[in-house]
């Protein structure tokens, strides 16, 4: 059976850096209590470019590192929760602007800040069934948009930003060794941003404002059980240990949830990646723009086992374990 092979990754950021101390002269918040609770410093957001304008550039510069033409592809799937339009969806939209050929399938998947790994898991299942050849995939958000920037609660933690991954259908024993997906939308009302659309005149019910809303503390708690377990779950479906990962590389939400999945994993320190502190918790974006900062800083080397595991509204959360 083919696996998939990630034969190229690639990101994009927005140039505008907001920095802890600009949010101080917004909200009733301070660089001290962020950077001891969060681990941010500071985050880049959209000022002209919209959610597919960034997919497209992350999309691009993972096809430049894969060297890869973007006729070859036959798959693209976007995970984001901040689509610039309801339809066409973002992923339609970076095959017509990246010039990928017409006919293939282009679609978005919804999970949050679990957006990325959940496209991945999907992808991963269309290669190893032989249907794709060659997919892209994306994860995107632009959280300041739905952010209530009045709010210190939930401010202070979203940036905005893309990464890119292309997978290639390969032999062998390198590539995605698992992927997981879970989902409890029970707990959906802990992480959640409505649309106020519902323009109809028949439609009584006055609209929600669409600024996400957030439970910070149970989703805390919530998020660090999570994904510890997500970790085991990897690690058991593929056989490993703890000490057999060579770099994890978590959802970019908050350091202390982090910290947690690693201790709980027994992981030191240098076998975590962390860029937080300068894009905050870009959603979707997170893993795949982390990956690629890793991939060009030569953190990542041919053979190690990489551990991806995010979190994020629905509630979802997933994983992924891959053999460089
Ligand atoms: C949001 C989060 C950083 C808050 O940290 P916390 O340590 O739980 O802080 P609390 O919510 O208990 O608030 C502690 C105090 O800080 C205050 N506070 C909250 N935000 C603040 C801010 N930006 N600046 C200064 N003070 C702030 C609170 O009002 C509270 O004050 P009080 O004690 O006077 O009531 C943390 O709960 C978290 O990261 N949760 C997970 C959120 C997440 O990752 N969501 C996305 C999932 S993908």
């Amino acid at each position: 059976m083919n696996r998939s092979l990630i034969t190229g990754t690639g990101s994009h950021v927005p140039s505008v850096i907001l920095k802890n101390q600009d949010l101080e002269k917004i909200v009733d918040t301070n660089n001290e209590w962020i950077i001891a609770r969060t681990g941010i410093k500071e985050r880049r957001i959209v000022d002209g470019e919209t959610t597919n304008d960034i997919a497209v550039k992350a999309a691009k510069n993972a096809l430049k590192s894969a060297g890869t033409s973007p006729k070859d592809i036959d798959l693209i799937i976007a995970g984001t929760v901040t689509p610039d339009m309801l339809f066409p969806s973002t992923a339609c939209f970076v095959q017509s602007h990246i010039g990928a050929n017409r006919g293939i399938a282009a679609f978005d998947v919804s999970a949050a800040c679990s957006g990325f790994l959940y496209a991945l898991d999907v992808a991963d299942k269309y290669i190893r069934a032989g249907i794709s050849k060659k997919a892209l995939v994306i994860g995107v958000d632009v959280f300041s948009k739905i952010v209530d920037w009045k709010d210190r609660n939930t401010c202070v933690l979203f940036g905005d930003g893309a990464g890119a991954v292309l997978l290639s259908a390969e032999k062998g024993k390198r590539g995605i060794l698992s992927t997981h997906i879970h989902a409890d939308g029970h707990y959906g009302k802990m992480l959640y941003a409505p649309l106020s659309i519902n323009s109809s005149p028949f439609h009584k019910k006055s609209p929600e404002h669409s600024y996400m809303k957030m439970q910070g503390n149970e989703l805390f708690k919530i998020a660090v059980r999570t994904m510890g377990e997500a970790c085991q779950e990897a690690l058991e479906y593929t056989g490993l240990k703890a000490e057999d990962i060579s770099l994890l590389i978590p959802h970019q939400a908050n350091m202390r949830i982090i910290k947690a999945t690693a201790e709980r994993l027994g992981l030191p320190e240098e076998k975590v990646y962390i860029n937080l502190d300068k894009y905050g918790n870009t959603s979707a974006g997170s893993i795949p723009l982390a990956l690629d900062e890793a991939v060009k800083k030569g953190t990542v080397k041919s053979g190690d086992i990489i551990l991806f595991v995010a979190f994020g509204g629905g509630l979802t959360w997933a994983s992924a374990i891959v053999r460089w």
